[in-house]
């Protein structure tokens, strides 16, 4: 049997479609629709009795390339690109849950993730239960029989806790729940949730997978009963699909996602350590410390930590403000996964909707900060850091 590829080899070749002109990098094929040879030719198409293109909502040669690319990389049979993470999130719900449906979801996702359980598919008869993404036993109390989904993000955001996928795959097929795992903090160069155990692979490729802020877009990985089958049909019906120029920019964002992740998650280890030695700073969350929770968990499961870090300053609010604003090189946004580091104070922007008390306990204190570490050299970014932070 061949030896299996590595995700950086895949990253740079799997996937390609070429034409008769024999273009070495991927083509941008900007086009919403194909033409056909014959009607013949047009009927079977449309009935699905012969592959090929069609219509750029559900068929396009360039989202080809990226849903392969993606799927080579996470080790799943299929992928379905959509226009935004959320959507990928939103698609997931749609075809796997009905009316009457519940799902068991990490209190610890991305906000939206919650809006869209609470507020949208609630509306339509969805319930959703909330609990610790460390703690397997809640995730199995939690479960009812009418649970058809488990919904994860690990590492969490901003506090970094590492879920136990393989615990809750056996959890969730014990309950006879699909889990599926948004990988958006670690890509499949640090992680890869199907060998874990996930059923499912959701992705916000806005992030990491571009790379450098410049398109948005979602993808789902998985069985081909579970992802092409279903969601195929569901975009050509609801129609929230990825743009072929934002594929394009994304296909060649995975040529250098392997590479990235890594001299990031490099980075931001050196920058936890540091931070977690300085004397305003009082406690530093990143899965690579060994005064993680979850180190050893996170050891097995993740290739590196990741490139987001977070940390309390003393001093609380104020404090954190004036780290923030005394930095001149990095960039003050709400986004992530960018080349350029990326800084937030998390309980008066991202988390500011939430109660102080729910923030308090979910550990969002007044003097967390968030840092998504980019490619600037680390010596740069501790001295734009020790503008407000002191020297240490
Ligand atoms: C973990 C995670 N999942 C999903 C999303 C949503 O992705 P998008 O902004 O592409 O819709 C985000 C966006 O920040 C995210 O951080």
């Amino acid at each position: 049997m061949a030896k299996e590829l590595q995700v950086s080899t895949k990253g740079v070749r799997a996937g390609i479609l070429r034409t008769e002109f024999a273009e070495h990098s991927e083509a941008l094929f900007l086009t919403s629709s194909f033409v056909f040879d014959n009607a013949a030719q047009a009927a079977a198409r449309f009935a699905n009795n012969e592959e090929g293109m069609v219509y750029s909502r559900y068929t396009n040669p360039t989202v080809s390339m990226f849903q392969e690319r993606l799927a080579a990389m996470e080790g799943a049979e299929t992928c379905v690109a959509t226009a935004s993470g959320m959507a990928a999130i939103l698609a997931t719900a749609m075809v796997h849950l009905k009316s009457g449906d519940h799902v068991v979801c990490s209190n610890a996702v991305f906000g939206a993730t919650i809006q869209l359980f609470n507020n949208i598919l609630g509306r339509f008869g969805i319930e959703t239960s909330y609990v610790s993404p460390t703690r397997p036993q809640e995730w199995e109390k939690a479960a009812r029989k009418n649970t058809r989904l488990f919904f994860l993000e690990t590492p969490s955001n901003p506090l970094t806790e590492v879920s136990d996928i393989p615990a809750l795959a056996g959890i969730a097929k014990k309950a006879g729940a699909l889990l599926a795992v948004d990988n958006v903090f670690c890509t499949p160069a640090l992680q890869k949730p199907l060998e874990l155990g996930a059923d499912l692979v959701v992705h916000s490729a806005t992030k990491y997978i571009d790379g450098q802020g410049r398109v948005m877009g979602g993808a789902i990985c998985g069985p081909k009963a579970l992802v092409g089958d279903l969601l195929v049909p569901f975009l050509r019906t609801a129609g929230p699909a990825l743009s072929p120029f934002n594929a394009w920019v994304l296909l060649k964002g995975l040529e250098t996602l392997d590479l990235r992740v890594k001299a990031e998650s490099a980075a931001a280890l050196e920058l936890a350590q540091w931070l977690e030695g300085h004397p305003a700073v009082a406690r530093v969350h990143y899965p690579g410390l060994r005064s993680h929770p979850q180190y050893e968990l996170a050891k097995r499961q993740q290739r590196a930590g990741g490139s987001v870090l977070s940390f309390e300053v003393n001093g609380g609010r104020q404090a954190a403000w004036r780290v923030i604003d005394s930095t001149r090189l990095v960039s003050h946004t709400a986004n992530l996964g960018d080349v350029k580091t990326t800084i937030i104070h998390p309980a008066t922007t991202t988390h500011g909707r939430i109660s102080p008390e729910a923030r308090a306990a979910a550990g969002i204190t007044d003097g967390l900060i968030r840092l998504a570490v980019g490619l600037e050299a680390v010596e740069d970014l501790k001295d734009d850091l020790m503008r407000g932070l002191g020297a240490g």
